[in-house]
Parts: C-alpha cells; sequence; structure tokens
C-alpha cells in the first residue's frame, strides 16, 4: 500500500477489530499526520507534531510489544530483527525532533527523512507482517490479537523512549507489557502448535 486511502481500503475489507485492520488504519492515520505538520508554523506545528510524536511512539511501541513477539517466529529471524531495527532509528529520530525547535531550519528536512522511513517500514510491514498474520492465525487470535494492540497502544509511553525501542524484551520490561509480551508468545506457542498438527 503506498497512500492512506489504499491502507483505509484494506482495512475496510477486514474486521474492525482484526489487528491488521487496526494496523492499516493507524498507518492511514500516521500518513495522513506526517503530511499536515510541515504546511503549520508555531505552535500549530508544534502541537500537530506533538501529536504525531505520540501517535508513532505509542505505534511503534506497541507493534514491538504485541505484534513482533508473533511474527517474529513465523518469518526469517533476520526480517523481525529489521523492523526491530528500523522502529529503534525512528526512536531515536523522534527524540532528537522532540527537541528540535519546530520552526527551525533544521525541523523540516528532517522530519521529511523520519517520513520517508516510515513509509517505507509501513510498507514492509504490510507486505511480510500482515499477510503471515492474516494466514497463519485464526480469525478469532487475529481479534484477540487485536484487542491486545488496542491495550498496548494504551498503555505505551507517549514519549518515544530510545533505550527500550528495538526490543520485545526491553518494550516488556514496562510493567504492563510483560503481560501483553507472554500473551503474544503463548498465543504463538498454540498457533505453531496447531500448524504441526495439521
Ligand atoms: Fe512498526
Ligand atoms: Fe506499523
Amino acid at each position: 500500500m503506498h497512500t492512506a486511502r489504499e491502507e483505509r481500503m484494506a482495512a475496510a475489507q477486514l474486521p474492525q477489530a482484526n489487528v491488521v485492520s487496526i494496523l492499516y488504519e493507524q498507518h492511514a492515520q500516521l500518513r495522513d499526520q506526517f503530511a499536515v505538520v510541515p504546511d503549520l508554523r508555531g505552535e500549530y506545528r508544534r502541537a500537530a507534531f506533538d501529536m504525531l510524536r505520540e501517535m508513532l511512539a505509542r505505534h511503534e511501541a506497541a507493534e514491538e510489544s504485541v505484534l513482533r513477539p508473533v511474527t517474529s517466529k513465523l518469518l526469517p529471524a533476520a526480517l523481525s530483527r529489521a523492523r526491530n531495527e528500523e522502529e529503534k532509528a525512528a526512536t531515536h529520530q523522534l527524540a532528537e525532533l522532540e527537541r528540535m525547535d519546530v520552526d527551525g531550519s533544521e525541523f523540516a528536512p528532517r522530519l521529511r527523512q523520519l517520513e520517508e522511513q516510515m513509509l517505507l517500514h509501513f510498507v514492509r510491514e504490510e507486505t511480510e507482517e500482515f499477510p503471515v498474520v492474516l494466514g497463519e492465525l485464526s480469525a478469532h487470535e487475529q481479534e484477540e490479537l487485536g484487542r491486545w494492540m488496542l491495550r498496548a497502544i494504551e498503555l505505551a509511553p507517549s514519549h518515544p523512549h530510545p533505550t527500550l525501542s528495538g526490543s520485545p524484551v526491553g518494550q516488556s520490561v514496562l510493567g504492563p507489557f510483560a503481560s501483553l509480551y507472554d500473551w503474544a508468545r503463548d498465543l504463538l506457542i498454540r498457533t505453531r502448535e496447531e500448524l504441526k498438527e495439521r
């Protein structure tokens, strides 16, 4: 998917509570928010960036805690490592942007760079991770994963944490995240056993 519209259309093909539908919708919202920030100035730009920063920090932390423990066992390890590394790099850049003057000359080019990297990251998740979730988990498990993804987004820190990012285990040390990580791992073990039995 290369536009927010395509992502929303893909989300609409799935039940609303499905984890992939939720993630497509969030990718679309993030694309839209990336587009809004550079058109604004001053306090409006700061407010729009704060919203983007919070949405992105929560989205990526939740993916690392709920989605990645499942997909990392269903896909080659190098792929999930690469996605975690991209999320870690994005978190560092987000933390740097947060400290910058939003009207300074460096801010817009740095934001544009982050946007380009994140849009590629979304496409990789959509083409590599989403199909295995849809293909290997039952409809009920996909909805359960969606429920936990929404819960993780609520619990996730609203500011980027470069020291925790890039590591599902690192994210899981954040109190309530531990249970999400355990749940995702248990779901994965069950799924793997069911696949072996087929
Ligand atoms: Fe991600
Ligand atoms: Fe994502």
